[in-house]
């Protein structure tokens, strides 16, 4: 099977390395893929639709898998559908679940799926009046794609209004900001749960955590994300039984009914509050990163997960995964999240050691190569040290041990990845 992501990120390339150890993949190809990925394929430089599904067809590709949300958002699986081509991933319509939190909120209440209580409006009065009714801190949330930044959680009740008003005045996110959501703040754990759908059928992922503040202990600014370990202790039977019955089957059912069915994958951010939990937002795609964390632990072949999922097979498909652990910490470069950093060598030492080599691997992301074959840190998130064992303090340890063995310039990576499923333990 010839199989193309679209991408560039660690997600897409741990989505590769995943259908590079499956032998029913013969070829792989990105587009536009990383300074990395084409050691695992071949990058292509196309991103229109059209040229696209040209290559598929003259490259006899089987599968496409796109990885980002925007190109779902634009309606890239409608147009290859069109086309008769295989893609794995939700329709423009169905991909409102991200593209649009006021679409999201109202579909959850629709289903009766469990969320935090909220308006949708794009009237300063009636974001006004619902704000002096909640407890503090307040969530106030644009509608529309901010690249995961669109959130302010406001102290007080005057600085909920000022968080308000700025983005129905268009201030602070432009357009995606003219409707707003306001809603309660939950205090609990968050989880990233994904479930692969096919359109009626799921298959759940182990339950991951995601670590989106830069800097230990959770402070610092918000990011994509500086680690992410699975699965998590903090998710028992009852909790994956609470989300089947009362968050994904509601979900599937309610898109299908409403002519959406839901292809792709259902990313489903949770808070935890007192052993409910309690839907956040959802994702059409899958995080990162998240993603270099579950794939490791993916026995069954990837090809099979995904090909199958797009093709309304799922029910057909048994997918196991590994009884271990995986922890993925991520190096950034110097300035992230604020702004760009010069491009800086990266230098690996020579892995020795036996286990670890074994055990451990990078997925890169914001890399370039240059004509002698050298990387280069040149992006926000540079890539993820991985770490897979058959506890999380020995996957933690294998992940900051590779950790130790990458230098480049200004690099900055979080020592508590994992913290809460140890007991609070830093590196
Ligand atoms: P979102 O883009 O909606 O996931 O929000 C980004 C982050 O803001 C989430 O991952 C949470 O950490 C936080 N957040 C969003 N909504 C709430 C809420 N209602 N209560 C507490 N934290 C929230
Ligand atoms: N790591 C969270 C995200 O990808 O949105």
């Amino acid at each position: 099977m010839k199989v193309l992501i679209i991408g560039s990120g660690g997600r897409e390339y741990s989505i590769g390395l995943a259908l590079k150890r499956d032998e029913n993949v013969s070829k792989i190809y990105f587009a536009p893929g990383n300074g990395a990925t084409d050691e695992l394929g071949d990058n292509i430089d196309i991103s229109d639709f059209s040229e696209l599904a040209n290559f598929v067809e003259t490259h006899s590709v089987d599968l496409t898998i796109v990885g980002p949300e925007a190109p779902l958002v634009d309606g890239i699986v409608d147009y290859f559908r069109e086309r008769n081509l295989t893609i794995f991933g939700p329709t423009a319509a169905a991909a409102q679940l991200e593209g649009s939190k006021i679409f999201m909120k109202n579909f959850l209440a629709r289903h009766n799926v469990p969320t935090a209580k909220y308006v949708e409006t794009d009237s300063l009065d009636d974001a006004v009046s619902f704000i002096a009714t909640l407890d503090t801190p307040i969530v106030v949330k644009a509608d529309g794609l901010c690249g995961g930044k669109g959130v302010i959680i406001a102290e007080s009740h005057d600085e909920a209004k000022v968080a308000a008003a700025d983005m129905l005045a268009g201030s602070s996110f432009g357009d995606a900001g003219s409707s707003i959501v306001v809603e309660e703040f939950l205090d609990g754990y968050e989880l990233s749960v994904f479930a692969i759908c096919d359109g009626k059928d799921f298959v759940v992922l182990p339950a991951a955590q995601d670590h989106k503040r830069l800097l230990n202990d959770d402070q610092g600014p918000n990011t994509g994300g500086m680690g992410a370990y699975a699965p998590t202790p903090l998710v028992d039977d009852d909790i994956y039984t609470k989300l089947d019955e009362r968050v994904i089957k509601p979900t599937l059912k309610g898109m299908e009914e409403e002519g959406n069915p839901f292809t792709g994958v259902l990313f489903i951010g949770v808070m935890v509050v007192d052993g409910e939990p309690i839907i956040l937002e959802y994702n059409v795609r899958f995080g990162d990163p998240e993603c270099e964390a579950l794939m490791p632990l993916l026995k069954s072949p990837s090809s099979e997960l995904f090909y199958k999922a797009a093709k309304a097979d799922l029910k057909n498909a048994k997918i196991e995964f590994y009884d271990k652990y995986a922890v993925g910490v991520v190096m950034a470069s110097k300035d992230y999240p604020y702004k760009s950093s010069p491009p800086a060598e990266i230098i690996i030492d020579n892995i020795y050691h036996e286990d670890l080599e074994a055990s451990s691997h990078i997925s890169y992301a914001g890399v370039s190569r240059d004509e002698d074959g050298k990387l280069y840190a040149v992006g926000g998130r540079v890539l993820v040290c991985v770490g897979i064992g058959d506890s999380i303090a020995e996957a933690r340890d294998r992940a900051y041990m590779l950790v130790g063995q990458v230098h480049f310039v200004g690099k900055q990576c979080r020592t508590d990845i994992a913290y809460q499923a140890l007991g609070g333990v830093k590196v």
